[in-house]
């Protein structure tokens, strides 16, 4: 469907549950989150019958993401289900990658066609402190697990933040050298929760290019923007939410393991789904694909993301 701006919406991220087995600092807080009941959260009935209604409005693109979808216990039925609905054709996971080495082979046969990972650093002690928890090699497992599954394209999505991951910017891309993956830098968000990084954290991602000099400018994709190593098998991306918004070219919307749909990531607006038919379910997101804002709000360590949410309540 195009919205009033003239944007073709045909990109829904459904978010599946608001738990992680992590707890990423930029994401999420440390004493994780109060668990919704059961009653507010979407059963997977519904999360597909929302998934049909977007499909009627011209939605093709399904990711499912969470916090972690991987925890979430029927996953597979969801992710079968949603490849199953007529009119998607690409289904794909965001997920941390804990818990692929058991799930990589299950989801490529649900129908999962491709799946993000995120990896913010290689130095296990790093990962122990961004994730609060996490043990790289069970990272890297998963990654491992993920290239073997025969996924069409695997990324690989790290968040960049100064001071602590920018020392590691051709460590990172040199993963594409030695795997077909895509390396994306991304832009730290400042959410409403995530207070703890100071203005130094927020780097552009230009200070990738910065540090790899010998990087070939290739075509845009999504939301990145696109380099090549020489020789490498995949490609180095950059994301820049705050210094080079893509608004302008934004093609989706969200909708939040409470049944709320987001005509934007960074806004406070929401339109509840939660126990409405299809044709319910479809008419509120023609009303939240035409009240898609032109843009967000200019977003920096001052002035916080509005959407009120933080980024495990909305799926990135
Ligand atoms: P593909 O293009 O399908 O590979 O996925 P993607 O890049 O859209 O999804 P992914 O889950 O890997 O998200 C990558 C990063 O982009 C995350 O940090 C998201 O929060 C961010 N992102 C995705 N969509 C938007 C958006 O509409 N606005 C902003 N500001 N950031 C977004
Ligand atoms: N800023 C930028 N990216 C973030 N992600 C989660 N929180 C933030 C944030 N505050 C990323 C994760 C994941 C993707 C879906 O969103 O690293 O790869
Ligand atoms: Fe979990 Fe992903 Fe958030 Fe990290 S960024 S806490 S892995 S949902």
């Amino acid at each position: 469907m195009i919205d009033s701006l003239g944007r073709n919406i045909t990109y829904l991220r459904l978010s599946v549950t608001e738990l992680c087995n992590l707890r990423c600092r930029y994401c999420m807080p440390e004493e994780g989150v109060c668990k919704l009941a059961h009653s507010q959260l979407l059963t997977e009935e519904e999360m597909v019958r929302a998934v049909r209604a977007a499909s009627r409005l011209g939605i093709t693109k399904v990711r499912i993401t969470g916090g972690e979808p991987l925890v979430k216990p029927n996953i597979l039925s969801i992710c079968r289900n949603v490849a199953n609905v007529p009119g998607i054709s690409e289904t794909s996971v965001t997920t941390n990658a804990i818990l692929l080495p058991d799930m990589a082979a299950p989801l490529r046969e649900a129908g999962v066609q491709r799946v993000n990972i995120s990896l913010d650093t290689l130095n296990p002690e790093k990962y122990r402190k961004i994730t609060r928890r996490g043990e790289l090699s069970d990272a890297l497992k998963g990654l491992s697990a993920a290239l073997d599954a025969g996924f069409e394209k695997v990324k690989i999505n790290a968040v960049l933040i100064g001071g602590f991951n920018d020392d590691e910017i051709p460590a990172l891309a040199a993963l594409t050298q030695k795997w077909l993956v895509d390396m994306r830098f991304i832009e730290l968000m400042p959410m409403a929760g995530n207070t703890d990084f100071g203005s130094e954290c927020y780097i552009p991602v230009t200070r990738v290019l910065d540090a790899l000099p010998q990087a070939l400018p290739e075509q845009e994709e999504g939301v990145a923007r696109l380099y090549r190593l020489p020789g490498a098998l995949g490609r180095v991306g950059l994301i820049s939410p705050l210094s080079q918004h893509f608004c302008a070219a934004c093609n989706r919307i969200r909708l939040t393991a409470d049944g709320k749909i987001k005509p934007c990531l960074h806004s406070a607006e929401e339109i509840s789904i939660k126990g409405l038919s299809e044709q319910d379910m479809m008419e509120q997101m023609r009303r939240a694909i035409l009240s898609k804002p032109a843009c967000h709000a200019e977003l920096n360590v001052i002035s916080r993301s509005p959407s009120g949410r933080s980024m495990n309540q909305i799926g990135g």
